[in-house]
């Protein structure tokens, strides 16, 4: 497949996800409850996120051109023929529902199979369910905002870049879970920017994004390996964040270069401004 094949295969795959937007927002209403499953990452399944990955699944799998369809609600890889690898996450912030706060869904086109690594993305972007609907997406290394119309696309804001001056900061799990090294960066961090922590990626990644600062769901002493997950969550947002000239890491080097190594896989996550990223790996030793 030549580079545009793959970028507009890449445009199909994230046109389909705006198109699923209104759906999936409009069934979020009455879908609070958990429906008694787990997930494959070990998380309880809420009837939105099942809701959500059922229409964003559907048509996603439809597209020419979609060899292979994972979700962070699916054990396994759907086959869909041949060709880009989508990997997505159906509802993220699902726990936030219950609160009424920021929900997002976040998508990874990849040109190789799955589990991919984050150098083989073509493209990656996530809906963020706000006061307004909207979506950042990253295609070719350039990043754009679009307001979410009736399932159309349009663009607000060309060629985004993560200012660079931090304002913000965000950091998950409990400060008693923090490994000593990370404490320490974070004692620095709050001391210099302000906080912003909503409990949903894509809503603090967007925060990152629009004001500069740095988000991390670091290692934690009882979880080494952190909370998100590298597919669906760590590579795109990654790819996002440094293709709008920010850095991300698992602690040692980029999200995109970790090795893929099961679908499900869990990884330390940093993401926001180069120079915060830096200090934070000089810190922190894996
Ligand atoms: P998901 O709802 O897709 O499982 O994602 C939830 C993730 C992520 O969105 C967020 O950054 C993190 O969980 C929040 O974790 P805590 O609830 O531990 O703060
Ligand atoms: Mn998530
Ligand atoms: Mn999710």
């Amino acid at each position: 497949m030549s580079t545009i094949q793959r970028e507009s295969v890449a445009d199909e795959v994230l046109d389909a996800v705006a198109e699923a937007v209104p759906r999936v927002r409009e069934g979020l209403r009455g879908r609070r409850e958990t429906v008694g499953s787990e997930n494959a990452s070990g998380d309880d399944q809420k009837a939105a996120d099942v809701w959500a990955d059922k229409h964003l699944a559907d048509r996603i799998t439809e597209i020419e051109g979609v060899g292979e369809f994972v979700s962070e609600e699916r054990d396994a890889v759907v086959d869909c023929g041949s060709g880009l690898s989508v990997a997505l996450d159906p509802l993220d912030g699902s726990s936030n529902l219950e609160s009424n706060n920021l929900m997002g869904t976040i998508v990874a086109v990849y040109e190789d199979d799955l589990p991919a690594r984050g150098r083989s993305l073509v493209g990656a972007a996530y809906v963020l369910y706000g006061p307004i609907a909207t979506m950042v997406s990253a295609v070719d290394g350039t990043v754009t905002e679009h307001e979410i119309v009736d399932g159309e696309r349009r663009p607000i804001e060309r060629d985004m870049a993560i200012p660079a001056d931090p304002t913000v900061y965000g950091f998950g799990g409990r400060t008693p879970e923090w490994n000593p090294e990370f404490a320490e960066y974070a004692g620095e961090i709050e001391s210099e920017l302000k906080l912003r922590y909503g409990g949903s990626l894509v809503g603090d990644v967007n925060q990152v994004i629009g004001y500069g600062g740095v988000f991390c769901y670091p290692a934690l002493q009882s979880r080494p390996e952190g909370k998100l997950r590298l597919q669906f969550e760590g590579n795109p947002m990654a790819y996002i964040v440094e293709s709008a000239g920010g850095r991300s890491s698992d602690g040692e080097r980029s999200l995109l270069d970790v090795d893929p190594e099961r679908i499900h896989q869990r990884v330390p996550l940093h993401i926001g401004n180069e120079e915060l990223i830096d200090r934070l790996e000089s810190k922190v030793e894996r």
